[in-house]
């Protein structure tokens, strides 16, 4: 199997879902995920359907232990359900063993998490280059990607750093790159934003909106209302079961001051309508 299929768009430019445009991206059926199956077992995830189609900006969101991380970790290909189906770009997950998870994983999913994983001692373009080892890409076809994707998230002049002599927002644009250099179908963050200060998060959310404007699929969890509004639809997970999926097409799209309004209004709706305290 070659592993430079299905990675030709090396700026990440084109956000078109690969080889199967019209697929949703993600397709969750009944998904259950239980811990531990003697008298002890955990319902980490209790049925949860969810359809994500191509282009697509979301927000995953819930309180401590509503199952952020199991539904993350299943979508994500790090993990499998205990029951039901998955289907990432069309292609079943549920049942593929370890390796063929990772292959799926290395070419369909691009990673951010919240503490960077960035390789210390390696400079930005070697961190970002990394994926494309990975999938067998050439060396003067991965220098030219990683490049492309670094210059992408404003950090052209910066690939020769190492992440200790980069700022936090900056070491995050270039985990962010590194999501970015495969053309990945889906770019799953996990609180992108968790270790940075208000600026380096107003940055890198300016970078997921113009991921997103740029037609990339994008599904963040974030426990922040400020952040989740940037998405374009907000999923809320209370013990395992999604519980809202609100749409907003004015997500993210408003100035900061209409912004501020707007959250006024949501907040009062909320604590209005489900009593919620945030
Ligand atoms: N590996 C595990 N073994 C047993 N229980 C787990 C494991 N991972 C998570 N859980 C439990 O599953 C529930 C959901 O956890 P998690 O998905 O981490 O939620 P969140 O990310 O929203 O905080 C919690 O009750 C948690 O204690
Ligand atoms: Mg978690």
């Amino acid at each position: 199997m070659s592993g430079a299929g299905g990675i030709g768009d090396p700026a990440g430019l084109s956000g078109v879902n690969g080889a199967s445009g019209v697929e949703p991206v993600i397709e969750l059926t009944d998904v259950r995920k239980t811990y531990g199956m003697d008298g002890t077992a955990v319902h980490a995830l209790r049925g949860v359907s969810l359809t994500v189609p191509a282009g697509d900006y979301v927000a995953i969101m819930g309180a401590s232990g509503s199952g952020k991380s199991t539904l993350m970790n299943i979508v994500g290909c790090l993990d499998v359900p205990t029951s039901g189906r998955y289907l990432l770009d069309g292609i079943e997950v549920e049942h593929l063993a370890d390796r063929q998870l990772a292959l799926v994983r290395n070419r369909k999913i691009g990673f951010v998490f919240q503490s960077f994983n960035l390789l210390p001692r390696t400079t930005a373009l070697d961190n970002v280059e990394l994926p494309l080892v990975y999938a067998g890409v050439g060396t003067a076809e991965r220098r030219r990607r990683a490049r492309a994707a670094l210059e992408l998230v404003g950090l052209g002049d910066r690939m020769g750093h190492k992440p200790q002599e980069l700022s936090g927002g900056q070491q995050q644009r270039v985990a962010v790159a590194r999501a970015l250099v495969t053309a990945p179908s889906l770019i799953l963050a996990d609180e992108p934003t968790g270790n940075l200060d208000s600026t380096s998060s107003a940055d890198v959310m300016a970078l997921f909106d113009r991921l997103h404007a740029a037609g990339r699929t994008i599904v963040l969890i974030t426990h922040e209302h400020d952040i989740a509004e940037h998405a374009e639809r907000a999923i809320r997970l209370m013990d395992g079961r999604i519980v809202s999926d609100e749409r907003d097409g004015s997500r993210g799209r408003l100035s900061d001051h209409r912004t501020e309004h707007r959250n006024e209004h949501r907040t009062e709706h909320r604590s209005a309508s489900q009593g919620s305290a945030s």
